[in-house]
């Protein structure tokens, strides 16, 4: 009797380790647990044992049985616990599957390099909001109501008196109605006009910069864009100052570059000119001053703005501009 209770023990135990499902473990409770089961008939026979080792098998019938019992409470809960048995066969010396790393887009590493720019010539960088009075956008920059100017930029307006703001010179009045001279400031952030093609998204990104202080004249404006170019681009890269236009700078100028894609000899994206326009700049037009109350005889300034799509397109040999917001991974990776 008691060997047949030390075998019964271990056969239970070497049954239970093998199992590795819910069905095979029920199984193996109605053979070894039941009511008619191995254990139980086992224990029947008690009755025919000598009066003497009564008591001693009973209580080892006992433990063996509880014991038993606790192994198989156990592996049902390890079963329920690892998802209704499935037991997954994991090869532990196969290499990490890796995942691919997250960069920034090439528009924000671009501006980032702009930023770093200028700031290594001593300006301070300052952001303002995206949604933009008509005020900022436009009054204060001497472009009055039914100014021809307005045409050019393509506005999205929220109400009458709101917008979004059409580029970032608001940033030249929000600065200089708060501070007083000398001033020396870069504004990057997204600007938005009603407008797509192969040059123009309705979202992109531009960097205002502006300078003032007493005796700053248009040679500055040039010795400080021309650096800036030659950083970003190449030492002795061609560049020209070309007259024109804007309501808040007088005289005004557009930068031309000797185009990237064809070195000047004329070609498709640079219309057979051999030059590309980067940038707008000039002297801050003394209405501009006098409207944030700076005293145009005393103090003079510089502004530009920049747009960074166009710079990274130059930079990077892109020839169609919304490629950076499409998102393909395939083209974004690539930066
Ligand atoms: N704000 C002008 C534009 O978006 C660019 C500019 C900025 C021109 C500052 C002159 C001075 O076209």
């Amino acid at each position: 009797m008691e060997n047949e209770l030390q075998r019964l023990k271990a056969e239970a135990e070497e049954a239970l380790h093998a199992i590795g499902d819910k069905a095979a473990l029920e199984e193996f409770r109605v053979k070894f647990l039941g009511r008619k089961g191995l254990l139980s008939s086992t224990m029947k026979q008690l009755g025919k044992v000598s009066k003497e080792d009564r008591p001693r098998l009973g209580k080892l019938a006992n433990t063996i049985k509880k014991g038993v019992e606790e192994l198989f409470q156990d592996k049902k809960e390890v079963l329920e616990s690892s998802g209704g048995g499935i037991v997954e066969d994991v090869d532990l010396s196969l290499p990490g599957r890796s995942l691919p790393f997250g960069k920034l887009h090439p528009v924000t590493q671009v501006m980032d390099e702009i930023c770093a720019v200028f700031e290594g010539m001593g300006f301070a960088v300052a952001e303002g909001p995206d949604v933009e009075t008509d005020h900022y956008n436009f009054e204060a920059l001497n472009i009055p109501k039914h100014h021809p100017a307005r045409d050019m930029h393509d506005t999205f307006y929220v109400s009458d008196s709101i917008l979004l703001r059409t580029h970032t010179s608001p940033m030249q009045a929000r600065i200089m109605e708060n501070q007083e001279p000398p001033l020396r400031y870069i504004a990057p952030g997204k600007v938005y006009r009603c407008d797509s093609d192969i040059t123009h998204t309705p979202m992109f990104v531009q960097v205002e910069g502006f300078l003032v202080d007493r005796k700053v004249s248009f040679a500055d404006l040039k010795g400080v864009l021309s650096s800036f170019i030659h950083r970003m681009f190449r030492d002795d890269l061609p560049l020209r100052f070309r007259p024109s236009f804007f309501p808040f700078t007088e005289p005004s100028a557009e930068v031309d570059i000797a185009c990237v894609f064809c070195g000047g000899s004329g070609c498709r994206i640079c219309k057979r000119t051999g030059w590309i326009e980067i940038l707008g700049a000039g002297l801050i037009d003394p209405e501009v001053m006098k409207m944030v109350g700076y005293d145009p005889d005393e103090f003079s300034g510089f502004a530009f703005g920049l747009g960074v799509e166009r710079i990274a397109m130059l930079k990077y040999g892109i020839d169609d501009i919304r490629l950076y917001y499409e998102n393909d991974l395939r083209f974004l990776s690539q930066f």
